[in-house]
């Protein structure tokens, strides 16, 4: 199959090229190098460069595509917080140009990257996907608008779409010197580095960490899902929700250290539970995650260490 991957110069985007390119398909990335990196692009695919925004260069990316896998985003809440309207144009403006050239290429089906923030701290957890969403922030709002254009193009037109709502992702390639850098990057860079890691609030806040393999299984299965899985919107996560105390614990023991962090204020906004019930992808697209907390942890550290 030809696919295309937006975003697959970044973290999860540059890990689904490669399990595409294992299992025999063609891949072109389409990425404009903002967030992601050269280096992540593999030998074997072909990278357009350009941005999502630009309709020729979405036109040339998907042309011949069976299935768009659309990744590419400017992620982090406090990036939209400090400029809602440039992730609007990107994540929003450029979501729909990606499903209306895909629709008009004939691509199959597009798989859509979608957020947990979109539930804004729900009130019951684990979070199944029927509970009313309550975006906090410019980013989960352009992620709930990318989900409502992704379905209303399956209802509307010959194209199908799948949204997968994924919890906090983590694994190799993801940096911890970025300016919006996550929670595991950053522990896992001060505790390699002998410093004391920086919590915000108590540590009691969880997350419902995944680890990238099983995101990218998650987007595979969706890609073959059955005709009744296009327009629908899937949790993707563990359903384990860890806190910030555990995780530090369970790098402390990868790692071998005692984890002694510094408590400061609170982040303003921040949700303190986040938990997914993945029982629908687990029932509709079969998915199961397969990698422990502990072992993707490991899996972190080592390829910190390496580079
Ligand atoms: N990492 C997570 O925990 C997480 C959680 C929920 C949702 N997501 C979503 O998953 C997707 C991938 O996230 P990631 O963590 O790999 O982030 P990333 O920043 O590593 O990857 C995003 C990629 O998109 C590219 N990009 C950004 N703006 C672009 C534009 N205008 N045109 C073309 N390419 C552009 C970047 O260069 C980068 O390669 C995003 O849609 C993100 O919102 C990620």
């Amino acid at each position: 199959m030809q696919a295309l991957v937006t975003g697959g110069a970044g973290f999860i985007g540059s890990h689904l090229v490669d399990a595409l390119l294992a299992r025999g398909d063609t891949v072109r990335v389409f990425d404009d190098l903002s967030t992601g990196r050269r280096e992540n692009v593999h030998a074997e695919s072909e990278l357009v460069e350009g941005s999502v925004v630009d309709e020729d260069a979405v036109r040339r990316a998907v042309a011949g595509c069976e299935v768009v896998f659309h990744q590419s985003a400017l992620g982090a809440v406090a990036r939209s917080v400090a400029d809602p309207r440039t992730s609007d144009r990107v994540n929003v403006h450029g979501t729909l140009t990606v499903l209306t050239l895909a629709r008009d290429a004939g691509v199959r089906r597009v798989v859509f990257a979608s957020s947990s923030s979109v539930y804004g701290g729900a009130a019951v957890v684990p979070t199944p996907e029927t509970v009313p969403t309550r975006p906090r922030s410019p980013y989960a709002v352009s992620k709930l608008a990318g989900e409502w254009y992704t379905r209303v193009f399956a209802e509307l037109y010959d194209v199908e779409t799948v949204a997968l709502r994924y919890f906090n992702v983590f694994g190799p390639r993801q940096r911890p010197d970025s300016t919006y850098a996550a929670v595991i990057p950053l522990f896992t860079a001060a505790l390699l580095a002998d410093e004391r890691p920086t919590v915000h609030g108590d540590g009691t806040q969880s997350r419902d960490f995944t680890y990238v393999s099983d995101v990218v299984a998650a987007n595979l299965l969706a890609a073959g899902g059955p005709p009744e899985t296009s327009s629908e919107v899937f949790n993707v996560a563990p359903g384990a929700g860890s806190s910030l105390l555990d995780l530090l614990a369970g790098l402390g023991r990868v790692i071998g250290v005692e984890p002694d962090p510094v408590f400061v204020e609170p982040r303003a906004g921040d949700i303190h539970t986040s938990c997914a019930d993945a029982s629908k992808a687990r029932t509709q697209l079969g998915w199961a995650p397969e990698v422990t907390f502990e072992d993707g942890l490991a899996r972190y550290v080592d390829w910190l260490r390496s580079g």
